[in-house]
């Protein structure tokens, strides 16, 4: 399986994508998690894309592309999750795979009111990445992962400003890749404002699975 969920800040790709690469036993390859960890540990690459992820812009092509590409190695399945972002990621991806690294793409479609709503009330564990949120997916106990106990946390880029930004610059880029999928003929959309359990049973009626 070579899928790429792609579509707008909050629209549900990793809450999918964690569910569906594990049925699978694919890695799911998150950029914004792999970013995320590079800045944590401050490498030279996490000290360039803090201040871009910080303000809602995207990290310059080349830093993501190469980053994912040492990702994929020679993986021969993987579930993509906010990459390619980009024409100039897509056609990076389509040429360094020889045109057969992807099967499936779909696009995650969500209204803005939604997008923000999601993304102001998402919590995330520090420990185990688990997610959640305050009162469509609440944790048990407030600020305490049902997981493992870890404390959960929001994201710097999850605060309102931020997410209109966001918001707006996948929309730009919206266009141009999914033109770039759909002559391909592999995009698929996904109304995202349905409830997870819905989301995921869809996916799964993708997977080809008796
Ligand atoms: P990234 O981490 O990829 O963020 P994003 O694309 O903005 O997506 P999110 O993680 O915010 O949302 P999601 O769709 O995964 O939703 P989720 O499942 O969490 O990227 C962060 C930054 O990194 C970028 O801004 C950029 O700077 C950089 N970056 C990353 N990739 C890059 C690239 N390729 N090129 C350049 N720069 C890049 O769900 C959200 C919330 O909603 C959760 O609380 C969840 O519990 C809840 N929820 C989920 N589904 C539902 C549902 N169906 N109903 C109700 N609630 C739901």
């Amino acid at each position: 399986m070579r899928w790429v969920f792609l579509g707008p800040p909050g629209a549900g790709k990793g809450t999918q994508a964690k569910k569906i690469a594990k049925l699978r036993g694919v890695p799911h390859i998150s950029t914004g998690d792999l970013l995320r960890t590079e800045v944590g540990t401050k490498t030279e690459l996490g000290v360039k894309a803090k201040e871009y992820m910080d303000s809602g812009e995207l990290v310059p092509d080349d830093l993501v592309i190469e980053m994912v590409v040492q990702r994929l190695g020679s993986l021969d399945g993987y579930l993509l999750d906010g990459f390619p972002r980009t024409l100039a990621q897509a056609q990076a991806l389509h040429d360094r795979t020889n045109g057969d690294g992807v099967e499936r793409v779909f696009d995650f479609e969500l209204d803005e009111d939604r997008i923000i709503s999601r993304l102001s009330g998402r919590r995330t564990c520090r420990s185990c990445g688990a997610m959640y949120h305050v009162d469509f997916l609440p944790s048990e106990k407030e600020d305490v992962c049902d997981n493992c106990g870890g404390e959960l946390f929001q994201r710097d880029d999850d605060k309102p400003a931020t997410i209109r930004h966001r918001t707006q610059i996948a929309r730009r880029q919206a266009g141009p890749l999914l033109e770039f999928y759909d002559k391909l003929g592999i995009l698929e959309t996904i109304d995202a404002s349905r409830s997870p359990d819905v989301v995921h049973e869809e996916l799964r009626g993708y997977l080809g699975d008796p």
